[in-house]
């Protein structure tokens, strides 16, 4: 039992590779599950209802979010209203939404969990505790346990790594952009890698074009940052479950750029 995830998906760029790669990526790999984090799929802030939509369409089951959910205010519109699609569920209590969902494919059922760090970030509630809550739901009803932990600062993504391993099937790091070479089972069955990586603009900067971000770091002075165009790169995994404990065997890195192509 697979389950593919995709990461960032940035503005048009990495809607476009979804479009163009996401059906032969389930062909190749046969997921049961496919997973796409959304945070940054409208013009690089949020999500629309059309890009969620067009991402199930694509073949995901579930999409995820992290600190720009709610930078589209279209979210607002049509959140509350899906099902498949979740924010960090350590977000202040009334936060529109939900942090996790239940996803049944072919008589399994699988919990996808959307958490996000608090080192350099917003100071949401402890997502320490919270996962450890969310998990005493869920575990009940399965062990197929999914998280998408979408933090900066590598030590808190290790660390959440550790919190739940033999807990959950996999925690796979998401926001700093770029693919870390880490992926690994750990001791007690739980598939980690720190960061999945983007999936965008391969010659910006972390999705940005990268004029406007050089610029900064020359003058300090305020710039306004657009979506890269030009070459485009997808980032994922592809994680391996036993399919009695529900733990892993296996987390593998996709990395599909003009470097890497992609081989059926
Ligand atoms: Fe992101
Ligand atoms: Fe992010």
């Amino acid at each position: 039992m697979k389950i593919l995830f995709i990461g960032d998906v940035v503005g048009s760029p990495g809607r476009k590779m979804i479009q163009q790669y996401l059906g032969s990526l389930k062909k190749k790999y046969k997921p049961t599950l496919t997973v796409v984090n959304g945070e940054n799929a409208a013009n690089g802030k949020g999500i629309t209802e059309k890009i969620y939509k067009g991402f199930l369409d694509a073949g995901a089951q579930a999409v995820t979010l992290g600190n720009h959910a709610w930078d589209n205010r279209d979210i607002f519109e049509f959140i509350e209203g899906v099902n498949l699609l979740v924010r960090p569920a350590n977000f202040p209590e009334g936060t529109p939404g939900k942090g996790y969902t239940m996803i049944k494919v072919n008589d399994v059922e699988f919990a996808v969990i959307n958490m996000m760090g608090r080192t350099f970030l917003a100071p949401n509630d402890c997502p320490f505790r919270k996962i450890d809550q969310v998990l005493e739901e869920v575990k009940k009803r399965t062990p197929y346990v999914f998280v998408d932990f979408h933090a900066e600062a590598t030590s808190e993504k290790q660390a959440m790594g550790w919190h739940v391993d033999g807990r959950v099937s996999a925690v796979v790091g998401t926001h700093t952009h770029v693919q870390t070479a880490d992926n690994r089972v750990l001791p007690k069955g739980t598939a980690y890698i720190t960061d999945v990586g983007m999936t965008g603009p391969y010659d910006g900067i972390l999705g940005v074009e990268r004029e406007a971000v050089l610029r900064k770091f020359y003058t300090n002075l305020p710039v306004r940052f657009e979506v890269a165009q030009g070459r485009e790169q997808l980032n994922g995994v592809i994680i391996d479950l036993d399919s009695k404990t529900g733990l892993a065997k296996s987390i593998e890195r996709i990395l599909i750029n003009e470097d890497h192509p992609f081989y059926e």
